[in-house]
Protein backbone atom coordinates (compact mmCIF):
# COMPACT_ATOMS: atom_id res chain seq x y z
CA UNK A 1 0.00 0.00 0.00
CA UNK A 2 1.21 3.46 -1.06
CA UNK A 3 2.67 5.27 1.84
CA UNK A 4 0.01 8.28 2.84
CA UNK A 5 -3.09 5.83 1.36
CA UNK A 6 -3.77 4.31 4.15
CA UNK A 7 -4.92 7.55 5.70
CA UNK A 8 -6.51 8.72 3.29
CA UNK A 9 -8.99 5.10 3.15
CA UNK A 10 -9.15 5.81 6.88
CA UNK A 11 -10.40 9.10 6.49
CA UNK A 12 -13.14 7.93 4.12
CA UNK A 13 -13.59 5.21 6.56
CA UNK A 14 -14.53 7.07 9.38
CA UNK A 15 -16.90 9.42 7.16
CA UNK A 16 -18.72 6.49 5.97
CA UNK A 17 -19.06 5.18 8.99
CA UNK A 18 -20.33 7.93 10.69
CA UNK A 19 -22.87 8.94 7.54
CA UNK A 20 -25.42 5.64 8.37
CA UNK A 21 -23.70 2.92 5.94
CA UNK A 22 -25.89 1.13 4.00
CA UNK A 23 -25.21 -2.93 4.41
CA UNK A 24 -26.47 -3.26 0.67
CA UNK A 25 -26.62 -0.75 -1.91
CA UNK A 26 -30.05 -0.93 -4.24
CA UNK A 27 -30.24 2.39 -4.86
CA UNK A 28 -28.52 6.14 -4.31
CA UNK A 29 -31.86 6.46 -1.98
CA UNK A 30 -29.01 4.07 0.42
CA UNK A 31 -26.86 7.04 0.78
CA UNK A 32 -26.81 9.71 2.99
CA UNK A 33 -24.62 12.91 1.40
CA UNK A 34 -21.49 12.16 3.78
CA UNK A 35 -21.41 8.49 2.57
CA UNK A 36 -21.80 9.71 -0.85
CA UNK A 37 -18.80 12.61 -0.22
CA UNK A 38 -16.44 9.30 1.11
CA UNK A 39 -16.69 7.26 -1.83
CA UNK A 40 -16.19 9.96 -4.28
CA UNK A 41 -13.10 11.46 -2.43
CA UNK A 42 -11.91 8.06 -1.97
CA UNK A 43 -12.62 7.05 -5.53
CA UNK A 44 -10.48 10.05 -7.12
CA UNK A 45 -7.29 8.69 -4.42
CA UNK A 46 -7.53 5.66 -6.24
CA UNK A 47 -7.77 6.93 -9.46
CA UNK A 48 -4.73 8.75 -9.13
CA UNK A 49 -3.25 5.86 -7.07
CA UNK A 50 -3.82 3.31 -9.89
CA UNK A 51 -2.94 5.59 -12.32
CA UNK A 52 0.35 5.17 -11.34
CA UNK A 53 0.70 1.34 -10.58
CA UNK A 54 -0.32 2.09 -6.85
CA UNK A 55 -3.56 1.00 -4.97
CA UNK A 56 -4.94 2.41 -2.04
CA UNK A 57 -6.90 -0.39 -1.00
CA UNK A 58 -6.10 -4.16 -0.55
CA UNK A 59 -8.24 -7.05 0.93
CA UNK A 60 -6.30 -8.51 3.88
CA UNK A 61 -8.13 -11.58 3.52
CA UNK A 62 -9.94 -13.70 0.49
CA UNK A 63 -12.71 -11.69 -0.51
CA UNK A 64 -14.79 -13.32 -3.77
CA UNK A 65 -17.90 -11.98 -5.23
CA UNK A 66 -20.64 -13.41 -7.21
CA UNK A 67 -21.08 -10.85 -10.40
CA UNK A 68 -24.66 -12.16 -11.59
CA UNK A 69 -25.79 -10.46 -14.74
CA UNK A 70 -28.98 -10.98 -16.28
CA UNK A 71 -28.03 -8.37 -19.58
CA UNK A 72 -25.29 -7.50 -21.35
CA UNK A 73 -22.71 -5.50 -20.43
CA UNK A 74 -19.01 -4.15 -21.07
CA UNK A 75 -18.51 -1.40 -18.85
CA UNK A 76 -19.89 -2.73 -15.36
CA UNK A 77 -18.11 -6.03 -16.11
CA UNK A 78 -14.82 -5.52 -16.77
CA UNK A 79 -14.76 -2.53 -14.10
CA UNK A 80 -15.92 -4.48 -11.46
CA UNK A 81 -13.61 -7.76 -12.66
CA UNK A 82 -10.61 -5.44 -13.19
CA UNK A 83 -11.29 -3.65 -9.97
CA UNK A 84 -11.71 -6.41 -7.97
CA UNK A 85 -8.53 -7.80 -9.52
CA UNK A 86 -6.49 -4.88 -8.61
CA UNK A 87 -7.93 -4.99 -4.53
CA UNK A 88 -6.50 -8.87 -4.50
CA UNK A 89 -10.33 -10.31 -4.67
CA UNK A 90 -12.04 -12.33 -6.97
CA UNK A 91 -15.40 -12.31 -9.29
CA UNK A 92 -17.20 -15.13 -10.20
CA UNK A 93 -19.31 -14.41 -13.77
CA UNK A 94 -22.76 -16.02 -13.49
CA UNK A 95 -25.29 -15.29 -16.48
CA UNK A 96 -28.48 -15.86 -16.28
CA UNK A 97 -28.10 -19.21 -19.18
CA UNK A 98 -25.86 -20.24 -16.07
CA UNK A 99 -28.10 -20.02 -12.96
CA UNK A 100 -31.56 -18.92 -14.65
CA UNK A 101 -32.86 -16.60 -11.49
CA UNK A 102 -36.46 -17.83 -10.90
CA UNK A 103 -36.66 -20.36 -13.38
CA UNK A 104 -33.57 -22.96 -12.15
CA UNK A 105 -33.85 -21.57 -8.79
CA UNK A 106 -35.99 -19.45 -6.62
CA UNK A 107 -34.12 -16.05 -5.95
CA UNK A 108 -33.88 -16.35 -2.33
CA UNK A 109 -32.64 -19.97 -2.55
CA UNK A 110 -29.80 -18.43 -4.91
CA UNK A 111 -29.08 -15.79 -2.22
CA UNK A 112 -28.60 -18.35 0.97
CA UNK A 113 -26.47 -20.60 -1.62
CA UNK A 114 -24.39 -17.87 -2.41
CA UNK A 115 -23.89 -16.20 1.17
CA UNK A 116 -22.12 -18.95 2.10
CA UNK A 117 -19.27 -18.41 -0.73
CA UNK A 118 -19.05 -15.32 -1.44
CA UNK A 119 -18.31 -12.05 0.87
CA UNK A 120 -21.02 -9.83 -1.68
CA UNK A 121 -23.19 -9.72 -4.31
CA UNK A 122 -23.21 -7.50 -7.64
CA UNK A 123 -26.14 -8.43 -9.82
CA UNK A 124 -27.65 -6.61 -13.18
CA UNK A 125 -31.27 -7.72 -13.18
CA UNK A 126 -34.23 -7.25 -15.36
CA UNK A 127 -36.76 -6.62 -12.12
CA UNK A 128 -35.78 -4.16 -9.44
CA UNK A 129 -37.67 -6.88 -7.22
CA UNK A 130 -35.11 -9.18 -7.87
CA UNK A 131 -32.62 -7.23 -6.24
CA UNK A 132 -34.90 -6.80 -2.80
CA UNK A 133 -35.28 -10.39 -2.90
CA UNK A 134 -31.59 -11.55 -2.72
CA UNK A 135 -30.98 -8.68 -0.34
CA UNK A 136 -33.47 -9.94 2.19
CA UNK A 137 -32.22 -13.41 2.10
CA UNK A 138 -28.92 -12.78 1.27
CA UNK A 139 -26.04 -12.85 4.40
CA UNK A 140 -23.60 -10.80 2.75
CA UNK A 141 -24.07 -6.93 0.63
CA UNK A 142 -26.11 -6.95 -2.33
CA UNK A 143 -24.98 -3.93 -4.90
CA UNK A 144 -27.11 -2.94 -7.88
CA UNK A 145 -25.20 -3.04 -10.98
CA UNK A 146 -28.40 -2.32 -12.73
CA UNK A 147 -32.41 -2.84 -12.56
CA UNK A 148 -35.00 -1.29 -14.69
CA UNK A 149 -35.57 1.58 -12.04
CA UNK A 150 -31.75 2.19 -10.87
CA UNK A 151 -28.46 2.29 -12.11
CA UNK A 152 -26.70 3.62 -8.63
CA UNK A 153 -22.97 2.72 -9.70
CA UNK A 154 -23.47 4.51 -12.81
CA UNK A 155 -24.37 7.67 -10.77
CA UNK A 156 -21.93 7.68 -8.55
CA UNK A 157 -19.06 7.89 -11.59
CA UNK A 158 -21.08 10.83 -13.41
CA UNK A 159 -21.00 12.84 -10.50
CA UNK A 160 -17.21 11.80 -10.39
CA UNK A 161 -16.52 12.94 -13.57
CA UNK A 162 -18.67 16.28 -13.47
CA UNK A 163 -16.77 17.01 -10.10
CA UNK A 164 -13.22 16.58 -12.13
CA UNK A 165 -13.88 18.83 -15.12
CA UNK A 166 -16.18 21.31 -13.64
CA UNK A 167 -16.11 21.57 -9.90
CA UNK A 168 -17.79 20.74 -6.82
CA UNK A 169 -19.94 23.91 -6.52
CA UNK A 170 -23.73 23.90 -7.27
CA UNK A 171 -23.82 23.76 -11.18
CA UNK A 172 -27.20 22.93 -13.75
CA UNK A 173 -27.44 19.45 -15.20
CA UNK A 174 -29.30 18.78 -18.27
CA UNK A 175 -30.79 15.82 -18.33
CA UNK A 176 -32.26 15.26 -22.00
CA UNK A 177 -33.75 11.85 -23.30
CA UNK A 178 -35.26 9.01 -21.41
CA UNK A 179 -36.53 9.57 -18.01
CA UNK A 180 -35.49 6.19 -17.27
CA UNK A 181 -32.86 4.19 -14.75
CA UNK A 182 -29.98 5.79 -14.99
CA UNK A 183 -32.00 9.56 -15.18
CA UNK A 184 -33.33 8.28 -11.93
CA UNK A 185 -30.18 7.28 -10.04
CA UNK A 186 -28.38 10.73 -11.74
CA UNK A 187 -30.78 12.94 -10.65
CA UNK A 188 -30.79 11.56 -6.89
CA UNK A 189 -27.38 11.59 -6.89
CA UNK A 190 -27.15 15.11 -8.39
CA UNK A 191 -29.73 16.78 -5.76
CA UNK A 192 -28.26 14.83 -2.60
CA UNK A 193 -25.10 16.53 -3.64
CA UNK A 194 -26.64 19.94 -4.32
CA UNK A 195 -26.98 20.68 -8.04
CA UNK A 196 -29.69 21.92 -10.22
CA UNK A 197 -30.77 19.25 -12.13
CA UNK A 198 -33.08 19.57 -15.29
CA UNK A 199 -34.79 17.20 -16.88
CA UNK A 200 -35.94 17.29 -20.49
CA UNK A 201 -38.64 14.08 -21.46
CA UNK A 202 -41.31 13.23 -24.01
CA UNK A 203 -44.80 12.78 -22.50
CA UNK A 204 -44.86 9.94 -20.86
CA UNK A 205 -41.50 9.58 -20.24
CA UNK A 206 -41.10 11.35 -17.26
CA UNK A 207 -38.91 9.78 -14.44
CA UNK A 208 -41.01 7.94 -11.93
CA UNK A 209 -43.20 10.12 -9.40
CA UNK A 210 -41.54 8.63 -6.43
CA UNK A 211 -37.98 9.45 -7.62
CA UNK A 212 -39.17 13.34 -8.47
CA UNK A 213 -40.14 13.48 -5.16
CA UNK A 214 -37.50 11.92 -3.17
CA UNK A 215 -34.87 14.11 -5.55
CA UNK A 216 -37.14 17.40 -4.71
CA UNK A 217 -36.45 16.33 -0.57
CA UNK A 218 -33.36 15.83 -1.36
CA UNK A 219 -32.91 19.28 -3.35
CA UNK A 220 -34.81 21.34 -0.44
CA UNK A 221 -31.93 19.66 2.33
CA UNK A 222 -28.89 20.34 0.32
CA UNK A 223 -29.63 23.76 -1.81
CA UNK A 224 -30.19 22.21 -5.28
CA UNK A 225 -33.40 21.86 -7.43
CA UNK A 226 -35.21 19.42 -10.11
CA UNK A 227 -37.32 20.72 -12.58
CA UNK A 228 -39.26 18.39 -15.11
CA UNK A 229 -39.62 20.10 -19.11
CA UNK A 230 -40.57 18.95 -22.39
CA UNK A 231 -38.21 21.70 -24.16
CA UNK A 232 -34.53 20.30 -24.28
CA UNK A 233 -32.90 23.40 -25.16
CA UNK A 234 -35.14 25.46 -22.06
CA UNK A 235 -33.19 22.26 -19.86
CA UNK A 236 -29.84 22.72 -21.50
CA UNK A 237 -30.01 26.53 -21.80
CA UNK A 238 -26.58 27.39 -20.02
CA UNK A 239 -26.28 24.14 -18.38
CA UNK A 240 -22.52 23.31 -17.41
CA UNK A 241 -23.31 19.29 -18.39
CA UNK A 242 -25.39 17.95 -20.89
CA UNK A 243 -26.10 13.82 -19.92
CA UNK A 244 -28.25 11.45 -22.24
CA UNK A 245 -28.87 7.46 -22.66
CA UNK A 246 -30.21 5.41 -25.05
CA UNK A 247 -34.12 5.66 -25.68
CA UNK A 248 -34.41 1.93 -25.65
CA UNK A 249 -33.54 1.05 -23.10
CA UNK A 250 -32.64 -3.43 -22.34
CA UNK A 251 -36.01 -4.77 -21.98
CA UNK A 252 -37.80 -2.12 -23.52
CA UNK A 253 -37.07 -3.34 -27.50
CA UNK A 254 -40.50 -3.75 -28.03
CA UNK A 255 -41.45 0.16 -28.26
CA UNK A 256 -38.20 0.55 -29.87
CA UNK A 257 -40.63 1.86 -33.13
CA UNK A 258 -42.59 3.82 -31.26
CA UNK A 259 -39.90 5.28 -28.79
CA UNK A 260 -37.85 6.30 -32.14
CA UNK A 261 -40.73 8.37 -32.95
CA UNK A 262 -41.60 10.39 -29.71
CA UNK A 263 -37.39 10.89 -29.11
CA UNK A 264 -36.39 12.45 -32.17
CA UNK A 265 -37.01 16.22 -30.94
CA UNK A 266 -34.64 14.55 -28.17
CA UNK A 267 -31.20 14.48 -30.10
CA UNK A 268 -28.00 15.63 -28.44
CA UNK A 269 -26.63 17.18 -31.53
CA UNK A 270 -24.21 20.39 -32.07
CA UNK A 271 -27.57 22.52 -32.44
CA UNK A 272 -28.82 21.95 -28.94
CA UNK A 273 -25.44 22.23 -27.49
CA UNK A 274 -24.99 25.39 -28.66
CA UNK A 275 -27.29 26.48 -25.87
CA UNK A 276 -25.24 25.26 -23.00
CA UNK A 277 -22.33 26.89 -21.96
CA UNK A 278 -19.57 27.18 -24.33
CA UNK A 279 -17.33 25.11 -21.61
CA UNK A 280 -20.92 22.45 -21.15
CA UNK A 281 -19.35 18.91 -21.12
CA UNK A 282 -21.50 16.26 -22.51
CA UNK A 283 -21.67 12.91 -20.95
CA UNK A 284 -23.24 8.96 -22.01
CA UNK A 285 -23.70 6.35 -19.93
CA UNK A 286 -22.80 4.29 -23.04
CA UNK A 287 -23.11 2.40 -24.88
CA UNK A 288 -24.35 5.09 -27.69
CA UNK A 289 -26.77 4.80 -30.37
CA UNK A 290 -24.50 6.99 -32.69
CA UNK A 291 -26.88 8.95 -34.75
CA UNK A 292 -29.92 8.39 -32.30
CA UNK A 293 -29.41 10.04 -28.86
CA UNK A 294 -26.26 11.07 -29.53
CA UNK A 295 -24.46 12.30 -32.74
CA UNK A 296 -20.65 11.35 -33.91
CA UNK A 297 -19.97 15.14 -34.15
CA UNK A 298 -20.96 15.51 -30.58
CA UNK A 299 -19.69 12.43 -28.93
CA UNK A 300 -16.20 12.50 -30.11
CA UNK A 301 -16.30 16.32 -29.68
CA UNK A 302 -14.13 17.83 -27.23
CA UNK A 303 -16.31 18.38 -25.20
CA UNK A 304 -17.27 14.85 -24.80
CA UNK A 305 -16.39 13.54 -21.56
CA UNK A 306 -17.52 10.19 -22.05
CA UNK A 307 -14.36 8.08 -21.62
CA UNK A 308 -13.97 9.69 -18.53
CA UNK A 309 -16.81 8.88 -17.18
CA UNK A 310 -16.64 5.24 -18.38
CA UNK A 311 -13.05 5.07 -16.62
CA UNK A 312 -14.46 6.05 -13.50
CA UNK A 313 -16.75 3.41 -13.05
CA UNK A 314 -13.87 1.40 -11.89
CA UNK A 315 -12.52 3.21 -9.42
CA UNK A 316 -16.28 4.51 -7.50
CA UNK A 317 -16.91 0.90 -7.66
CA UNK A 318 -13.80 0.07 -5.93
CA UNK A 319 -14.14 3.00 -3.43
CA UNK A 320 -18.00 1.79 -2.97
CA UNK A 321 -16.27 -1.90 -2.52
CA UNK A 322 -13.45 -0.54 0.06
CA UNK A 323 -15.80 1.32 2.31
CA UNK A 324 -18.42 -1.63 2.13
CA UNK A 325 -16.68 -4.39 3.23
CA UNK A 326 -13.48 -2.76 3.91
CA UNK A 327 -13.33 -4.43 7.57
CA UNK A 328 -12.85 -8.06 6.30
N1 LIG B 1 -22.90 2.11 -18.60
C1 LIG B 1 -23.00 0.79 -18.41
O1 LIG B 1 -23.53 0.30 -17.40
O2 LIG B 1 -22.45 0.06 -19.41
P1 LIG B 1 -22.62 -1.53 -19.60
O3 LIG B 1 -24.07 -1.79 -19.87
O4 LIG B 1 -21.73 -1.88 -20.76
O5 LIG B 1 -22.19 -2.19 -18.32
N1 LIG C 1 -30.69 2.83 -19.75
C1 LIG C 1 -29.79 1.85 -20.29
C2 LIG C 1 -28.47 1.93 -19.61
C3 LIG C 1 -27.42 0.97 -20.07
C4 LIG C 1 -26.16 1.06 -19.32
C5 LIG C 1 -30.40 0.47 -20.13
O1 LIG C 1 -31.00 0.19 -19.08
O2 LIG C 1 -30.31 -0.33 -21.06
Amino acid sequence: MESGAHSVYEQAKALWESAHPPRHYLSVNDLAPQAAHAILTLARAMKDATRRGQEVFRFARPVALALIFEKPSLRTRVAWEVGLHQMGAHGVYLTQSDIQMGKREAVMDIARNLSRWVQGIVARVFLHSTLEELARFAEVPVINALSEREHPCQALADLMTIHEHKGEQPLTLAWVGDGNNVCHSFTLLATLLGHHVRIATPEGYEPHEAILAQARAYAQASGGSVQLLRDPREAVADADAVYTDVWVSMGYETEREVRMRHFLPYQVNEALLRFAKPDAVVLHCLPARRGEEITDAVLDGNQSVVWDQAENRLHTQKALLALMLGTL
